[in-house]
């Protein structure tokens, strides 16, 4: 198995749909949006203070760049509501390692949509993109393990629990714990047969 894009490669952002929500490429006119949730300090409690408005402009233009395929990029995508097409969060990857072909997953969302599962459905998204379209063997995705909400979405898409480093990052003056989740291409195959073959048989 090898990756089906070239390292450095450009890729305008795909449009991936599901019931409620669907991703799509980020505009610089969603700062409004974005900034919304990125500078509530209860979405950024488990990253990182909240930003400035000038650094929330540069993320946002950066992630409103097609995607670029080098090694540490964030690429990233809109969740946006099937109902009334608001933006409620985003989501992104970055190649973490390209000779083994592994890549690192975030993903934020406004805290008025929290708890409807908007969260595991938009990863579940990218993580089919990113294996079936992309040919990555191996996605990780890292959280403090006071959030919850954050390792049960890994969880209920059937990343493991690998790691657990502590004090491993500062978070405003507070040195805090890691969890590192992974995902294999062969689970995420193994798990993927299995829903389609009970969606064919039921
Ligand atoms: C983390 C985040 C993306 C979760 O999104 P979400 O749409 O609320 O998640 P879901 O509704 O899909 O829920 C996922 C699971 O977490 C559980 N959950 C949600 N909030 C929870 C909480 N506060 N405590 C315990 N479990 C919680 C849900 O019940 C669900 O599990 P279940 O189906 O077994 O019940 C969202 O809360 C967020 O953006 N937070 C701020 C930014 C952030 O921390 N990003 C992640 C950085 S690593």
């Amino acid at each position: 198995m090898t990756m089906k894009i070239a390292l450095n490669a450009q890729q305008v952002a795909p449009n991936l749909s599901a019931k409620y929500i669907y991703l799509r490429a980020i505009e610089t006119s969603d700062f409004p949006a974005i900034k919304a949730y990125r500078q509530d300090p209860e979405n950024c409690r488990y990253i990182r203070p909240a930003e400035s408005d000038a650094k929330t402009m540069e993320i946002v233009e950066q992630l409103s760049q097609p995607w670029h395929f080098s090694v540490g990029h964030w690429n990233g995508l809109a969740i946006c509501l099937q109902s009334d097409h608001s933006l409620v969060g985003e989501i992104a990857f970055r190649i973490e390692d390209w000779q083994n072909q592994r890549a690192e997953l975030g993903y934020r969302l406004s805290g008025e949509v929290a708890g409807q599962g908007i969260g595991t459905e938009a990863a579940n998204l990218l993580v089919d993109y990113l294996f079936q379209e992309l040919g990555f063997f191996k996605l990780m995705a890292r959280c403090d393990p006071r959030n919850i909400a954050s390792f049960r979405i890994m969880e209920k898409l059937g990343f493991i629990r690998e790691a657990f480093f502590k004090q491993h990052y500062l978070i405003g003056g507070e040195w805090t714990d890691q969890y590192d989740y992974g995902l294999l291409f062969n689970t995420w195959l193994a798990r993927h047969h299995h829903k389609t073959s009970t969606n064919h048989y039921s």
